[in-house]
């Protein structure tokens, strides 16, 4: 399985930090932003990851991450997408580099306390379609939410007005080769963007979507500055659990 991180768009929601720099180099704790998801797909077994860059410093993720090895992968590719027409729009720039591969994706502004090995390893076994995670949060409305019947997600809608579930889905997802095929059939939403809940409501619609609960935490450090405080904070509570000698 291939993976991808999409690291386009504008943040516009976070400026000025992000006047001069990308959304993804801002520190989170003791890392910039983007080192979270790597991790996160290289702890998921992935060793090829085509990293979508957008905005206009696109030479500073390669100066930050050269080549990849650092994180145990065998490669980074770089891609370029030209203004922010959404993540599924960004994720269809991956078509060649999947190369017929199933793919786990995640957004680069996403941290993750979970290990998604196991999810990863049960998707290299599910027939076909795609594979999602959820998170109960607190603020349903920012985010992609599953409407649930039972224990089937029967809809996304993405960030309603009125929430039919307290669960968000969370930026890390996982798809068939079919998804390029996909993405090609898809017409921008209301506000101007390829949307990846009209993917992930495909899947839903031919009965081929399964989906994960999240256990640890998750931050989306782009959505506001106080999405990125708490990210920040997250992540210095979990950098400091890990550094704490073990009860003996
Ligand atoms: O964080 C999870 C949420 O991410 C999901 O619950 C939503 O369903 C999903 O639509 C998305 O919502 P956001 O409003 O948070 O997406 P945002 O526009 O902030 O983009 C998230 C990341 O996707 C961003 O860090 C980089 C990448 N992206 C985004 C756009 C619009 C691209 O690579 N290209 C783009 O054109």
């Amino acid at each position: 399985m291939k993976g991808i991180i999409l690291a386009g768009g504008n943040a516009t929601r976070l400026r000025p930090l992000t006047r001069v720099t990308n959304k993804h180099l801002l520190p989170v704790y003791n890392k910039p932003m983007i080192f979270y998801p790597i991790q996160t797909l290289a702890d998921a077994g992935i060793q090829d990851i085509l990293l979508v860059m957008g905005g206009s410093n696109p030479g500073d993720f390669v100066r930050l991450l050269g080549d990849g090895r650092e994180f145990g992968l065998r490669e980074i590719h770089y891609t370029f997408q030209e203004g922010a027409a959404g993540i599924a729009q960004a994720l269809g720039m991956a078509e060649d580099f999947a190369d017929g591969e199933k793919i786990a994706v995640m957004l680069g502004d996403n941290i993750l306390e979970d290990n998604i090995l196991q999810a990863a390893e049960d998707f290299k076994k599910q027939e076909r379609g795609a594979k999602i995670f959820i998170k109960e949060v607190k603020n349903p409305r920012s985010y992609g939410v599953p409407e649930i019947e039972g224990k089937k997600i029967v809809s996304i809608v993405e960030k309603p007005e009125h929430p039919k579930t307290n669960y968000a889905v969370v930026g890390a997802y996982m798809y068939d080769p079919s998804i390029f095929q996909v993405i090609k059939t898809l017409k921008p939403s209301a506000r101007g963007e390829f949307e990846i809940t009209d993917v992930n409501n495909h899947y839903i619609r031919e009965g081929s979507m399964t989906y994960e609960i999240l256990r640890g935490w998750w931050g989306d450090g782009g959505e506001s500055f106080d999405s990125l405080l708490e990210a920040q904070n997250l992540a210095a509570e979990w950098e400091k659990k890990k550094r704490r000698p073990m009860a003996p």
